[in-house]
C-alpha cells in the first residue's frame, strides 16, 4: 500500500526543488545593485576607485584604517595610490565625495552583509549622502 510517511516528505522536497529559483531570488541572496551614477563619478573620464575594484571590495576597511592612522598618528593627509595618483585621506570628503549616495552604496551593501560600521556618530555624512 502507499506509505503516507514517505510520500508527503517526498512531495515537499519535489515542490521545494521545483520552486527553488523563485525563493532563491526572493530570499535576498542576490547582492544589491550598487549605483555609481553620482555627480562626482559621472565627471570621471575613467571610472576608477582609489584602488582597483577587487581590492576595494575586499579591503576598503583596512584602507580606511590605514588612512585614519596616517592622519591621526602621523599627520599625513595625502595618499598616493598604486598609480601614484594622490587622494586626500578623508572618509567624508574623499570616499563620500565620489560615493555621495552613501545609503544606496555603502549602507545597502553593509545591510546586505550584516555589517554596521560605527563611524557616523563622529564623521559627517555630507548632505547628498542623507537622501
Ligand atoms: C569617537 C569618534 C570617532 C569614531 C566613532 C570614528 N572616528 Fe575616525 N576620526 C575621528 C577623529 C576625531 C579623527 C581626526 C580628524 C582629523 O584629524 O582630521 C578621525 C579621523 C579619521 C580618518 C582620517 C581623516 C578623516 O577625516 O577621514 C579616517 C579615514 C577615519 N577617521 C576613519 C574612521 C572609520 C572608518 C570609522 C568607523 C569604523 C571611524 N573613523 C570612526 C573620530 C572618530
Ligand atoms: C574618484 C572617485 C572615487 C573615490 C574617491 C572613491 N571611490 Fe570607490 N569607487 C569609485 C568607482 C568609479 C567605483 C567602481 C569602479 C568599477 O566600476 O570597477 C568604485 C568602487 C568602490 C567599491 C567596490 C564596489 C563593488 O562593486 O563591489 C567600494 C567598496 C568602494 N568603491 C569604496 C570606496 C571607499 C571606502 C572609498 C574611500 C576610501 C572610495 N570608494 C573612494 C569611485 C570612487
Ligand atoms: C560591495 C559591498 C560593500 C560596499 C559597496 C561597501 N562596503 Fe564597507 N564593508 C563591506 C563588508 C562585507 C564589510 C565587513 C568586512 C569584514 O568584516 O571583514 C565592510 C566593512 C566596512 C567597514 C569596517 C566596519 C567595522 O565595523 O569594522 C567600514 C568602515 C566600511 N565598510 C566603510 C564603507 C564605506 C564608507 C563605504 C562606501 C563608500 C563602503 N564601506 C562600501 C562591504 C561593502
Amino acid at each position: 500500500m502507499y506509505n503516507r510517511g514517505k510520500i508527503l516528505p517526498g512531495l515537499v522536497i519535489f515542490l521545494a526543488l521545483l520552486t527553488f529559483p523563485f525563493w532563491y531570488e526572493k530570499g535576498g541572496t542576490a547582492p544589491p545593485a550598487l549605483p555609481l551614477d553620482t555627480p562626482e563619478i559621472q565627471k570621471l573620464s575613467v571610472k576608477k576607485c582609489v584602488e582597483p575594484t577587487p581590492f576595494m571590495k575586499a579591503s576598503h576597511m583596512e584602507l580606511l584604517n590605514q588612512w585614519r592612522d596616517a592622519v591621526v598618528r602621523e599627520g599625513n593627509h595625502l595618499y598616493a595610490n598604486h598609480e601614484g595618483k594622490k587622494f586626500s585621506m578623508s572618509l567624508s570628503q574623499t570616499c563620500l565625495g565620489c560615493h555621495s549616495n552613501k545609503e544606496k552604496f555603502c549602507d545597502a551593501c553593509h545591510t546586505f552583509s550584516g555589517v554596521k560600521p560605527k563611524c557616523w556618530g563622529c564623521h559627517v555624512v555630507p548632505k547628498e549622502g542623507r537622501t
